[in-house]
């Protein structure tokens, strides 16, 4: 199982002058804060750290549909390396940070199933993008953008997938039934990013026509 968020360091929200005065005190516990406070780039840890607590969220969401956001509760770790770990009560996750110059992306994933094959992006929707991903809002661009990279990845047709909600959770569907795989979308600024745990072996195969 998975979960991921992404976070666009470009958009305006992301400033520290926009944020709540004690945003770090209501959402990092001390140590967390004090790797803030260390950073050679505050910023980025701040969000490094917040889009690992939204990731390892939506993940814990899946398999306890009980929990209450509280980003306190979920205890970031890293040591420099982009793996870390997310402890929430006694259960601890695995946690992945995927850097570019402007953003950060975030997958958790449950730490038995971190062998798992795992298909994810990021997609920048700027001005050069084909008109068609720009006249979509996000979670269209994001359910294009992910089916068609999962569909590359086990070399499926794109056409054979589609993305219900259960409740607000997406699941992807192959073929008409729930596909192997357990998914996860984000979508912040001009970024949508998503991120898939394939079951493996999983039964994929080249569509006859
Ligand atoms: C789930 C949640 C964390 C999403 O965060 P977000 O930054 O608004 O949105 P993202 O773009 O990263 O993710 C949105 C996608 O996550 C998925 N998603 C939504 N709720 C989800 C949930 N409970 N569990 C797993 N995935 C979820 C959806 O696919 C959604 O995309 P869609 O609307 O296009 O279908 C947020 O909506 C939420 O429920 N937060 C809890 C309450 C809260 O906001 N507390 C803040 C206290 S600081």
């Amino acid at each position: 199982m998975v979960g991921n968020d992404v976070v666009d360091l470009s958009d305006p929200e992301t400033r520290p002058e926009t944020l709540h005065p004690r945003f770090d005190g209501r959402v990092f516990d001390a140590i967390e804060r004090a790797q803030v406070d260390a950073a050679d780039d505050p910023d980025r840890q701040r969000w490094r750290l917040w889009a690992a607590k939204e990731a390892t969220y939506k993940l814990v969401k899946k398999l306890a549909p009980a929990t209450v956001f509280s980003p306190r509760r979920f205890l970031v770790r890293f040591d420099g390396s982009p793996w870390g770990q997310v402890q929430v009560g006694a259960r601890r996750f695995g946690v992945q940070l995927i850097e570019r110059a402007r953003e950060v992306h975030a997958i958790a994933m449950r730490l038995e199933d971190l062998a798992l094959p795992l298909v994810h992006g990021v997609r920048r929707l700027e001005r050069d993008e084909p008109a068609a991903w720009l006249s979509w809002g996000p979670s269209t661009a994001v359910r294009r953008f992910g089916i068609e990279a999962i569909a590359r990845a086990v070399g499926a047709r794109a056409g054979e997938f589609s993305i219900v909600r259960e409740g607000r959770i997406p699941k992807l569907v192959w073929r008409d039934r729930p596909a192997p795989a357990d998914l996860s979308l984000s979508h912040h600024g001009e970024l949508v990013a998503f991120a898939c745990s394939l079951k493996d072996p999983a039964p994929w195969s080249p569509a006859k026509s």
